[in-house]
């Protein structure tokens, strides 16, 4: 049967990309970033899954006004890096798990989250920057990724709550899934951060640390902060983090932290990063050096 071994979340900056792709990493501004996830990429060549499912959101560049799905779930067996305003990303094709992810649509509309299926996608920063970070520049990704898009860009995104059930959901279906594969769900976006308007700029360091705190240790009660505190503690961008109650609702009770990274500046974002195994996930050990939140 098929399992989960491990959530992760990460923001998913552009300019990092960016950084990446202009071979700035070295650049004082941008080491600090990518010092940052070295641990994080042994870790993952050393835990690499069979496939991802990876919950980010489209900003406004697959998807637009006209036709915005609350939770998108990618079927293709590939999918582009989008030209965002400055051409694709140079990075690789993402390709999918066609058979994995019709089981996840049927499973999960089943158990009642009415989920667009999204047969042709393409995907922008939201989705390729996790991979950059987490695992550099290869020729072709080291494993397959299954998309779940979702709506943060237009009012009402959905509840942490609804994220969470909806990965306990993931849970739920990758365990009833009859194929010896191992699975990560990894959640992406915030933290705290708003790119327009009079509060531009905003970086919330407390509201963030306990978020990460609390994503630990209280997850349930932390899913249900309103979508009013995010905005109000962490800008209008920072309602991004709902999207790791996904990631973290896919786990069990007995997942543990392995990793954490807090750096602040990048770009506009404060920029976060957790890891989490489960017991039976294939450790390394838990990372005791750099771990600490800052
Ligand atoms: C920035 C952060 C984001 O999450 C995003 O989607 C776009 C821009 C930024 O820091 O500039
Ligand atoms: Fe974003």
């Amino acid at each position: 049967m098929a399992r989960i071994t491990a959530g992760l979340a990460v923001s998913h900056i552009p300019a990092v990309g960016a950084a990446w792709d202009l071979g700035k990493t070295q650049e004082p501004y941008w080491k600090p970033v990518f010092e940052g996830f070295e641990w994080s990429k042994r870790w993952m060549a050393a835990n690499t899954p069979d496939v991802i499912v990876l919950v980010y959101n489209d900003h406004a560049n697959a998807f637009s006004l006209e036709l915005i799905p609350t939770f998108a779930l990618g079927m293709a067996e590939r999918f582009e890096p989008c030209d965002e305003g400055w051409g694709p990303r140079p990075v690789p094709a993402v390709h999918g798990h066609p058979q994995l992810a019709a089981h996840l649509a049927e499973s999960l509309i089943l158990d009642e989250f009415d989920l667009t299926l999204a047969n042709e996608l393409q995907v922008d920063h939201g989705l390729t920057v996790p991979l950059t970070l987490l695992f550099g520049g290869p020729a072709a990704w080291p494993c397959r990724v299954i998309p779940l898009a979702v709506s943060v860009v237009q009012y009402p995104p959905p509840t942490g709550l609804r994220c969470s059930k909806l990965g306990a959901a993931i849970r739920r279906a990758v365990e009833a899934y009859d194929e010896d594969l191992t699975v990560q769900v990894w959640g992406t976006g915030g933290m705290s951060h708003q790119l327009q308007g009079p509060r531009a700029g905003l970086i919330n360091t407390p509201f963030d640390t306990a978020f990460l705190d609390r994503l630990s240790t209280d997850p349930e009660a932390l899913a249900r902060t309103p979508h009013i505190e995010y905005l109000r503690e962490a800008g209008s961008e920072g309602i991004e983090l709902v999207m790791w109650h996904v990631m973290r609702g896919a786990l069990s009770a007995e997942a543990r932290e392995v990793r954490r990274f807090y750096h602040v500046p990048a770009s506009n974002t404060a920029l976060g990063h957790i890891i989490f195994e489960e017991p039976d996930g294939g450790s390394e050990g838990r990372d005791t050096q750099e771990g600490s939140p800052r």
